[in-house]
């Protein structure tokens, strides 16, 4: 469905006596992911993660190298299929007007497509997908906490019924008992309505949890390409210090918080 082929992304560096210097931020970056499919990206701060979010959604154009949706670039493919690929940031608070209600903010999308029928009906569908209460409809987006917010921002985005979404670190600022919760509603997603992600985060926890396939990228490269049951054969370095880390800090551990909290979700009946 998604084909990333050979990219290659520099920025200026900045500052009046370096105008011509540019620094390397993403260098021969090719993968692709199949319909349906859950690729993961991993990487730390500053290794280009969401540059390449913004190459890939046609928000910034690459240097060189192509990037592909069922063969059309980005731009053609959005137009033939309006609302069909979404995305949902870190950064919740610049992604919600703060002029808008809750309401407001996840009609903007269906407006735009112009699906005006049973909006409503719809609008409270979605919010009980993503646990939210109907209540919170017509607050403000500083009335919400960040994980009720960031939970709206994937309420619209889901709303288009996309067929590939882009989640970059959409999951970073929540705590643990709320991630868990939309790792599994995007896993409900992705069964029910073959959706296909690329799910960007500097964690392994919550990639292993959603994803296929996983790639570690490192300063601007793809350095190890894995599927989620072979990670012991990692060969690259980082690739496997960055396991190793997780399976002495994280590994069990990580899976016994996720099972906690869904046991207390179960208990508070949310
Ligand atoms: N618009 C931009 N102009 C200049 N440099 C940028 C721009 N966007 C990102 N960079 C630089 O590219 C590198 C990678 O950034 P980014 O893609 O945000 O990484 P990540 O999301 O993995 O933390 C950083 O060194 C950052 O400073
Ligand atoms: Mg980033």
């Amino acid at each position: 469905m998604l084909e990333v082929m050979d990219l290659y992304k520099s920025y200026h560096k900045g500052g009046f006596f370096s105008l011509k210097s540019r620094q390397e931020v993403l260098q021969g970056i090719s993968f692709s992911v199949k319909a349906g499919e859950c690729v993961g990206l991993i990487g730390e701060s500053g290794s280009g993660k969401s540059t390449l979010s913004r190459l890939i959604l046609g928000l910034e154009k690459t240097d060189k190298g192509e990037v592909k949706l069922e063969g059309d670039d980005i731009a053609t493919w959005r137009k033939k299929y309006p609302g069909q690929m979404s995305a949902v940031f870190q950064d919740y608070n610049t992604s919600a007007n703060p002029r808008f209600t809750i309401e407001e903010i996840i009609r903007e999308p269906l407006f735009a497509l112009q699906q005006k029928t049973e909006l409503r009906a719809f609008i409270l569908e979605l919010m009980d997908k993503v646990g939210l209460s109907a209540k919170l409809l017509i607050r403000y987006p500083h009335e919400l906490s960040g994980g009720q917010l960031q939970r709206v921002c994937l309420a619209r985005a889901i709303s288009t019924r996309p067929r590939i979404m882009v989640l970059d670190e959409a999951l970073s600022s929540l705590d643990v008992y709320i991630q868990v919760q939309i790792l599994e509603l995007l896993r409900d997603l992705k069964r029910d309505l073959h959706l296909t992600y690329l799910f960007i985060a500097h964690d392994l926890q919550t990639i292993t949890y959603l994803c296929d396939q996983i790639l570690f990228l490192y300063q601007g490269r793809i350095v190890e390409q894995l599927a989620k049951g072979e990670l012991s054969n990692a060969k690259n370095e980082y690739a496997k210090r960055l396991l190793a880390s997780v399976i002495t800090f994280g590994g069990q551990g990580q899976r016994v918080v996720y099972h906690k909290c869904k046991q207390i979700r179960q208990e508070v009946g949310v």
